[in-house]
């Protein structure tokens, strides 16, 4: 039994194949077409997969598209006709966009792929969302939870899973929404939506949550775990380009200026950033609102999260829970419920966001509609494309480039190891690319966790970000208590997927002061030796060098572009960016200094 699940047309087009049950290659299109958040059909992941699978589409049993587009259509349509006239350009933008392609998903399937329309399916959004969590969860039974902007009318599910069924009890629909409420926050704090939502998230330990109440009056949050928004403080409902109004701004000022840097007295001023301008303590000062209000959201959203997570205990008994949709990204949400609420085990599904809904609409159809029994637990990320030593090899000849070759695993890792111990910044390509959006040592930029320093130079030589956004360690799962406050790590599978954000250990931010942010956290990445052998061995041999098993792990990429797929895309980023060594499978390439 072949399925090909898609998600596209909106956000982060994806696919993802399973074959008998078992998931057998998914990206998102970003990834091959090099444009983020590729939203366009996703021609080269669903190549991807065929290849991978070694079949071809007519080989496929069902195609299956993680949303209804009918009924999508219908919510614009009637909420558009709701707010006449305020909404008459979002309604010519979507009779323009949706006649064109949207609405007429099934014949863009059938045209691009050659199955015959009797092949093709629908889920639904949000339950794409729930299958994409808890069919490949290890739980029997659990709590599903899901939260994002809007599907076709839910915007948040609260549900319950036991073995290849799926109940949605409860929905929050459309438009009271966190993930717009948070979107609409994340425009007003300067930043792009859909994208600088982890900029808010990180933004926020910069500051003091002094204005949940003002964020209060935009949301109710009831005892059952349901929440209101205020829409008068409003416009996404009618409007394709702006998300709140004036009464919004009268409420919490002007919006920050994107084109201002980021930083307050708690920051300081980033060296990688223009000289230190005469300015630099108003500018901080209005800074330091912006991050106040980030802190305000993040709480507000954190409360919400918690207050459902808690009803859904109640509700159903169950102290295991599955969650997806794009607000399950929210890592320190995440970190909350585990250590606030009765749940003991959480499972995330890491590519959360809609791309995940490809995964989650093949799991349903399998296991929901045609009653397949359970077999498949997702225990890591990497699904993605992977090159042969033979066509790494092949590549770095054609470049002409110095290189070492180590077939010796050993004398790979030592090699490495050296690297990071010299304070070089390493670019470590190795197996299969990861699924969802956290690099998690197959496409990574690897530094010394130890050196306080490391935050700016990897700042200043590769990501040129703002100091608001943290770095990552990754750690031997056995090791992580050592540094985190997550007792039992190993059992977490949110830690595998850098999905919890938690408290490193008093005394340990001295020890890893790079990994951890302002406020004494860390997002931390448990390695486990059976999913990930070479990148645990690195880590292994790093702690024995060091006494301390902990990488500094960023995403493999420059500002602005999609995590590297090929040799080439990684190359071409070691070129452009001032990182010391690059390691392609077990090549290693050093820059002369
Ligand atoms: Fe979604």
């Amino acid at each position: 039994m072949r399925i090909l699940g898609i998600s596209c047309f909106y956000h982060d087009a994806a696919a993802a194949l399973l074959v008998d049950g078992a998931l057998v290659a998914a990206s998102e299109e970003e990834r091959f077409s090099r444009k983020k958040h590729d939203s366009d059909f996703p021609r080269l992941a669903i190549q991807y997969c065929l290849d991978t699978a070694g079949i071809a589409a007519a080989d496929l049993d069902y195609v299956v598209f993680y949303e209804k587009p009918f009924v999508k259509f219908e919510r614009i349509l009637t909420t558009a006709v709701q707010v006449v006239p305020k909404s008459w350009k979002v309604f010519g933008d979507a009779m323009t966009t949706w006649l064109l392609d949207k609405l007429w998903v099934k014949n863009v399937i059938r045209q691009e792929l050659g199955v015959p329309t009797d092949r093709i399916l629908f889920s639904e959004h949000h339950l794409s969302h729930a299958a994409s969590t808890f069919l490949c969860s290890p739980f029997e039974e659990a709590a599903i939870l899901t939260v994002d902007g809007v599907g076709e009318w839910a915007t948040a599910t609260m549900g319950r899973g036991r073995g290849t069924d799926i109940t949605l009890m409860r929905q929050v629909s459309f438009p009271h929404s966190i993930g717009l409420l948070y979107s609409a926050f994340t425009a007003f704090l300067g930043f792009e939506v859909n994208e600088g939502e982890y900029k808010v998230m990180g933004m926020a330990p910069y500051g003091t949550p002094r204005y949940v109440d003002k964020v209060r009056q935009l949301i109710r949050l009831e005892s059952d775990g349901s929440f209101w928004l205020n829409m008068d403080y409003f416009c996404f409902h009618h409007s394709s380009t702006q998300t709140y109004n004036r009464k919004f701004l009268d409420l919490f000022g002007e919006p920050r200026d994107p084109s201002w840097h980021f930083f307050t007295e708690g920051s300081g001023y980033p060296s990688y950033f223009e000289p230190k301008p005469g300015n630099y303590r108003e500018m901080a000062a209005k800074n330091q609102y912006y991050a106040d209000v980030a802190a305000s959201i993040q709480q507000v959203t954190e409360d919400a999260v918690l207050g459902m997570v808690r009803s859904l205990h109640r509700e159903t008994g169950l102290d295991k829970l599955c969650m997806a949709g794009g607000v399950a990204l929210n890592s320190v949400a995440n970190g909350r419920i585990i250590r606030e609420t009765p749940m003991r085990d959480v499972f995330v599904q890491p590519a959360a966001g809609d791309g995940g809904g490809a995964l989650g609409a093949a799991l349903f159809v399998h296991h929901c509609v045609l009653g397949n029994p359970r077999q498949f637990v997702m225990r890591h990320a990497y699904w993605g494309q992977e090159f042969s030593q033979g066509a790494i090899n092949d590549f770095v000849r054609d470049c002409g480039l110095p290189h070492e070759s180590y077939s010796n695993e050993d004398a790979l890792l030592d090699a490495v190891v050296h690297e990071l111990h010299a304070g070089h910044v390493v670019g470590w390509f190795q197996g299969r690319f990861e699924w969802g959006p956290r690099a998690l040592g197959a496409r990574s930029i690897l530094a010394d966790p130890r050196r306080a320093e490391m935050k700016e130079i990897v700042n200043v030589k590769i990501k040129f970000r703002e100091p608001f956004r943290p770095f990552a360690p990754s750690v031997l799962a056995e090791a992580a208590e050592r540094f985190f406050d997550l007792p039992d790590t190993p059992r977490h599978y949110p830690a595998r997927f850098m999905l919890y954000v938690v408290d490193v250990k008093p005394g340990q931010e001295t020890v890893v002061p790079a990994i951890t942010h302002v406020d004494g956290t860390a997002r931390l990445q448990a390695v486990h030796r059976a999913e990930s052998p070479l990148y645990y061995g690195l880590i292994e041999r790093f702690g024995r060098a060091t006494g301390v098993p902990v990488v500094m792990n960023t995403s493999f990429n420059l500002k602005g572009e999609p995590i590297v797929t090929t040799p080439a895309n990684a190359f071409s980023t070691f070129q452009r960016s001032g990182m010391d060594a690059l390691v392609l499978g077990n090549c290693v390439i050093r820059k002369a200094s």
